[in-house]
């Protein structure tokens, strides 16, 4: 623990108990994941796993390591998704999202896709079946447009220019594609927002994360896709979510 103090790390003590336990206690490989820790790889990489929704959601070097704020969008994908529904975890690195969706609602029916292969084998090392490998609804078996209920597109949100200021934890070991949202940041929502009515059944939801920033761009793009939008924050969770209901007036 002192290696971890010593080296900056906030929640020494609780990180220290946790490569504890992933090295079984074996003095030499402590010593070495403390000192990667110190060096600045994030806890998850090393632990090979993330706390998501009280599961524990597998990730891989090079997958982007879901965060706590995510949350939020499983909550509200919950509240709305109807009995036996269809759900679509778009940009689903790890698939965190979808796995805890598939938790919280056996009863539905939750599809998860990606377009970088490293994050679609760790997703399918979270997810039994459904995970797919292309760009955003692409990715898709075309059987599902028209019929899904709830898309939850955690995209890149990160405008380029402010990559270089991300913690290095993210900036250095996340990649790129997983932060980089483009010049305003609203690049890949603007494509999903678009496309996302041809999948969506009638009344069907999509759901995105956002900065409070960019809450109010982001719900304009939904709207100018045609979408009844608004967005919603957590504080709990620092969490901010843009919340588009499919009209007739979509597409
Ligand atoms: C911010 S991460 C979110 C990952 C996961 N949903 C989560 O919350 O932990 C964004 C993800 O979008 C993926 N991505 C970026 N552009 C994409 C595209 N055009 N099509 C599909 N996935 C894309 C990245 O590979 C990355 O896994």
């Amino acid at each position: 623990m002192n290696g971890l103090r010593a080296g900056g790390c906030v929640f020494a003590e609780q990180e220290a108990a946790l490569l504890e336990e992933a090295t079984g206690g074996a003095t030499a490989d402590l010593e070495r994941l403390v000192a990667r820790r110190v060096a600045g790889e994030p806890l998850e990489y090393l632990l090979g796993w993330a706390e998501f929704q009280g599961l524990r959601i597998v990730v891989e070097p090079g997958v982007f390591v879901p965060r706590r704020r995510t949350e939020f969008l499983v909550e509200r994908a919950r509240d709305v998704l109807p009995p036996g529904g269809v759900a679509v975890d778009l940009c689903c690195g790890s698939g965190a999202v979808a796995a805890a969706l598939r938790h919280a609602r056996p009863d539905a029916v939750v599809h998860a896709a990606d377009l970088d292969p490293a994050a679609v084998r760790c997703a399918r090392r979270n997810l039994p079946a459904r995970v797919y490998e292309g760009d955003l609804f692409a990715a898709l078996p075309a059987a599902l447009r028209g019929t899904v209920d709830v898309v939850i597109a955690n995209v890149p949100y990160v405008p380029s220019a402010a990559i270089a200021t991300m913690p290095p934890e993210a900036r250095d070991h996340e990649p790129a594609a997983a932060l980089d949202g483009g010049a305003d940041g609203l690049a890949v929502l603007r494509r999903v927002a678009r496309a996302a009515p041809d999948w969506l059944a009638p009344g069907g939801h999509l759901l995105s994360e956002t900065s409070e920033t960019q809450s109010g761009p982001a719900v304009e793009e939904l709207r100018m896709a045609g979408f009844d939008a608004h967005a919603e924050a957590c504080d709990e969770l620092s969490a901010t979510a843009v919340i588009g209901r499919r009209t007739p007036d979509c597409g």
